[in-house]
């Protein structure tokens, strides 16, 4: 049987505060005008809070993909976070997102591809869907940009958003989804945008730190050109490879980093009708791997995509990276909003997870403090294991309650609908 793969959820979420080119005005040499006509950004939003992360931002936009997909996060198989901003080299992002979403059967990655990034992961989620080894996957762009812009560089600082964009992408036998998909590089632009220091590199130093090395450097004239060729090219290759054409494509969602890249590329080049290509930079900015799931939220929400539609996202960015993939919508769109027990049930599994992330940071406290020697192994490990099982237990346990409560309610309604069917003939 040929296994699809279709996106059956997706959530944005953006910081609350907004910087507009007015108050970019009062921080650097530039103009509204300016930054308008060279760029179609009119405001970003900038995270403000400092318990704020990609990590947070990318947990929020996931638990309203997930609300709308109507799945448990324990039934997630793989989580993907793509970033360019994750909150540590190491750990990924991604297990922080599981963590907080109490994912307890998921594996989890960040994937590094600069803007590219969700398309890339898309295109890794549909690989281990149809190669069996997931069923459902949330595949996430989240970028807390404003931490690595330096603020006094007006070729830079007026570009660039914070925000997340996450979808659920799960195994399907109907035909559809995602159809093709075109991934590319070209590692010797790598220093045309950078983060120069901070890696291996350059680790950290006074000097490093000294330089702002550790914030964006960008040729921004040279990517410009760089990315109107990648975008028309990718789009026009991932068409074919489906075997389709131009006309076939009802919507394009590009990366969101520039207006004049985008008329240049797909609707100049491809001669493709702009009316057909969404865009919400104006008031977001570019805001990286999170830009194409944010306006995929957006589109949705304004009721533009129809089930069956051809859609194509195409972006570009560090690396130098870039990447198309090419979807038949599935979903009749708007989908019935969550009755409030199963959302209620879903705030409680968040509450318990991370309960449960507590009480485990607290059981290696105490085992590492019981125990000491890891060489301990058969008492650490009994100890281990019992404690694990407890903790499973009284998580299943509220789990089980808060799913009979669900399906009691479910089955009360069903009754009264067909009473209220009967008592009407
Ligand atoms: O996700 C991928 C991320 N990167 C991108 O998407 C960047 C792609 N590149 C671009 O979007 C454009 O190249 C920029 C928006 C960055 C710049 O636009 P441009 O039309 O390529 O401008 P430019 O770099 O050629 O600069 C033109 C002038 C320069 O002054 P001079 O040398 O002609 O006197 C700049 O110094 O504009 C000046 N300039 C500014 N003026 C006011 C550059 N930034 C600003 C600014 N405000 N913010």
């Amino acid at each position: 049987m040929t296994v699809y793969s279709r996106i059956i959820g997706w959530g944005k979420y953006v910081p609350q505060r907004v910087l507009t080119n007015a108050d970019l005005e009062k921080m650097v040499e530039t103009s509204d005008a300016w930054i308008r006509s060279r760029t179609g950004i009119q405001e970003r939003r900038i995270v403000d809070d400092p318990d704020e992360s990609t990590a947070t931002l990318a947990t929020r936009a996931a638990r309203r993909a997930l609300a709308k997909a109507n799945v448990d996060p324990d039934n997630l198989d793989l989580i993907i976070v793509a970033s360019s901003t994750p909150d540590y080299s190491f750990p990924a992002t991604a297990c922080l997102v599981q963590d907080a979403l109490g994912a307890s059967h998921a594996g989890a990655y960040d994937l590094s591809a600069a803007c590219s990034g969700f398309v890339y992961g898309l295109a890794m989620a549909h690989g281990q869907i149809v190669a069996g080894l997931a069923k459902t996957i949330l595949v996430i762009g989240a970028e807390t940009l404003s931490r690595i812009t330096d603020w006094s560089d007006r070729n830079t600082c007026v570009l660039f958003g914070d925000g997340a964009g996450a979808v659920v992408v799960q195994a399907s036998d109907q035909p559809g989804g995602l159809l093709s998909a075109v991934l590319g590089s070209d590692g010797s632009g790598a220093d045309l945008l950078i983060v120069p220091a901070s890696g291996t590199r350059y680790p950290t130093t006074m000097k490093t730190v000294a330089n702002g090395d550790h914030y964006i450097k960008m040729a921004g004239r040279e990517v410009f050109r760089f990315a109107v060729r990648v975008m028309a090219n990718a789009t026009r290759e991932v068409v074919q490879k489906a075997g389709l054409t131009l006309e076939d494509v009802d919507w394009i969602i590009p990366h969101q980093a520039n207006v004049r890249i985008i008329q240049a590329s797909v609707v100049r080049q491809l001669k493709f009708p702009a009316d057909r290509v969404y865009m919400n930079l104006d008031r977001y900015g570019n805001t990286s791997t999170a830009s194409i799931p944010i306006a995929l939220v957006e589109a949705i929400e304004e009721g533009k995509l129809k089930a069956g539609d051809h859609i194509v996202f195409v972006g570009f960015g560090g690396g130098l990276t870039w990447a198309a993939a090419l979807l038949q919508w599935g979903v009749k769109t708007p989908k019935p909003p969550l009755p409030w027990q199963k959302r209620i049930g879903l705030t409680m599994h968040y509450q318990l997870a991370l309960l449960r992330s507590f009480l485990r940071r607290w059981r290696r406290k105490v085992i590492g403090f019981l125990f000491g020697s890891p060489d301990t192994e058969t008492t650490t490990e009994k100890v281990s294991a019992h404690v694990d099982k407890l903790g499973d237990k009284v998580g299943d346990h509220v789990a089980k309650v808060s799913s009979k409560v669900y399906k009691k309610v479910e089955s009360d309604k069903t009754t009264d609908t067909e009473q209220e069917r009967k008592s009407q003939h």
